[in-house]
This record gives structure tokens, sequence and C-alpha cells, in this order.
């Protein structure tokens, strides 16, 4: 199988990670492995990269590549979602990591393997799991939930102002048969959203389908369960990269770091504080990294990126 995917901002999440070659690494998203192989370059015998990703396809890639690694490092893929991190580190043995990884949202494989319905430019089966040994799909999700589920999910996880009328027409042309296929939702995304509107700005279809996979794979939820658990996890000075594509990714990451960056909660004007705020972890930038000129040209997947990176202290 040929799994294709340029990691983004490779350089970055490297040196961002600040690799000890007897390191623990843990990399919940490990797809093609593009950051985890230039990882398992950098570790000496003692060190360990543990490989994780809920799609197993990508794994079956990812475990050949790193098999395929000059390296004196060790390394184990385990399939799970990376929210499950806790217990993953609990069944390995291992109590602490010294980096952490997360390159979120799907890969280019994903995105490109037709059959997997992540687009809508292809007449594909309403599908967009990543991890296929999930029952729940999108055309569950477009069959059973009810009409002010869907609206929400589209207004919120899409930013659409339509979602409402999406939503209508969906559960409208859901009475008379299921629907079934990407086409079949763009045709009705396209016949809710008004000409005019439909005009200008991406696809219209585009921030419903993104809508639909952030939902399927309960996106945001694992991102709020991982980033406490996972910086718990960290040793001192251990270090988390996390990449984001959209903003409510961003969102989140950027909300758990205000939470533990222990920066006074009082009201202005108390003499001594009084909230004991802890100051738990730095920032290694204080603005996201996003990727350079030369990488965009490459690679413009890479385009809504952005990267933060935090050390424990
Ligand atoms: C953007 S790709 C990562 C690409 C990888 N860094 C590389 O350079 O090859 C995201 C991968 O993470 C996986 N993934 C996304 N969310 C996940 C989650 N909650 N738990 C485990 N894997 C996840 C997807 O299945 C996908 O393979």
């Amino acid at each position: 199988m040929i799994f294709s995917h340029k990691p983004v901002m490779l350089k970055e999440c490297i040196e961002g990670l600040n690799i000890k070659e007897d390191g623990v690494y843990l990399d919940g998203t490990l797809g093609g492995a593009g950051h985890s192989v230039e990882i398992l370059r950098r570790l000496g015998p003692k060190g360990l990269l543990i490989g994780v990703d809920q799609d197993r396809e990508a794994l079956e890639a990812a475990v050949e590549k790193l098999k395929n690694t000059d390296t004196k490092g060790r390394f184990i893929t385990i399939h799970s979602n990376f929210e499950n991190i806790r217990q993953i580190l609990k069944t390995q043995k291992i109590k602490a990591l010294d980096g952490i990884l997360l390159d979120l949202g799907v890969s280019s494989h994903q995105l490109d393997t037709e059959e997997r319905g992540f687009r809508y430019q292809e007449n594909a089966p309403l599908d967009m799991r990543m991890d296929r040994s999930k029952s729940f799909d999108a055309k569950e999700l477009l069959n059973t939930w009810s009409k002010e589920q869907i609206a929400a999910v589209i207004h919120e996880y899409g930013e659409e102002k339509w979602a409402v009328r999406i939503a209508d027409f969906i559960c409208n042309v859901r009475e008379k048969a299921e629907i079934s296929t990407t086409s079949q939702l763009v045709d009705i995304i396209k016949a809710a959203i008004p000409a005019q509107a439909r005009r200008k700005g991406p696809h219209p279809a585009k921030r419903t389908f993104q809508a639909i996979r952030i939902a399927v794979n309960r996106e945001l939820e694992a991102l709020k369960n991982v980033l406490p658990e996972a910086f718990d996890l960290l040793n001192t000075a251990g270090r988390m990269c996390v990449i984001t594509f959209h903003s409510l990714e961003d969102r989140i990451v950027k909300q758990f770091i205000r939470e533990r960056i222990g920066r006074c909660k009082c009201p202005p004007g108390i003499p001594k504080c009084v909230c004991n705020a802890v100051r738990e972890l730095k920032q290694i930038n204080s603005k996201p990294i996003t990727p350079s000129a030369d990488e965009l040209k490459q690679n413009h997947r890479a385009r809504s990126a952005k990267l933060r990176i935090v050390e424990k202290l």
C-alpha cells in the first residue's frame, strides 16, 4: 500500500520536542509516521517511541516505515484513540513520557482514499470514520440524529450559517429514502444554500463535511480529554507539541494552556494574590508557529496548521 502524507512542520516539531536519545516519546497521531521516523532516528537503544493511531491501515503502513528506519531506538505501535493515553501507558508499564506529539485531523491518505467518504469532490459511501472498527459512521449520523442535533453539529463544528436549513433539507430527503452517498449529501447542501450565497467562498459542502467528520470521530471531545491526561503524564521538562488545523481545535489547546500557565485570576486591585494560581507549564513560543512560505508551496494542506509547544515545569 502506498501511504502518502507530507508531515507538517516536521523540523519545527522535532526541534520543539527537544528529543533526548534515551527518552520515551508518544506520537498520538502516527499516520504515515512522517514525524515518528524522525523521532525514532534520534533515539538510542534506551529510547522508546510509542506510535498510536485509531486507523489500522495507517498503523500497518507506519510499522513498515518504522521498521525500515536506520536507528538504534525501539518502537511499539498501538491501535487506539489517543484519549486512552493513560490506559495505553499502563498496559505498557510506562510511567511517564518525555515528549508527546499530536498532529490532529485526517491524513492525506485518509482524505484521498475515495471509499472512505471524507471528500465532497467524489461520490462515495457516507463513512468518514478514522477508526473503521467502530460502527458509527456519517450515514448513521445523517439518518438517525434529530434535526436539532444535526443543525447543532453543522453550526458548531462547521461554523455554517445555513446549518438549520441544511438540517431541514437533510431530514426532508431522508423521510423518502436513506441518504447513503457523499454526492447525495452534496446535492442536499447545494439545494439548501441559496444560489447567491453559494457563488462566493469555498465549496458549499466544505463546512458541512468538516462538521460531520468532526462529529463522527468525536474529534473535539478526544482532544479535550487527551490534553490534561497527556500533560500530567509528562516528566518535568517534557514537551508537548500540538498541530491544529482549524480554530475549534486551536481554541481548545489555547484554553488548556491558559488554565495551566498559572496566570493569577484575582480581581484587579486586590493587594495580595488569593487564587493560588500555580504555573505548571511554559510556552516555548508565545505565538503559534505556522508553516513557512516554502512549506506552503510544497504542501497546500498545511495552510491552516498551527503548532503550539509547551514544556512541563
Ligand atoms: C494528520 S495525520 C498524522 C500524520 C503524521 N504526523 C505524519 O506525518 O505522517 C493524523 C492521524 O491521526 C489519527 N488520529 C486522529 N485523531 C486521532 C485520535 N483521537 N486518536 C488516535 N489517532 C487519531 C488519524 O487516523 C490520522 O492517521
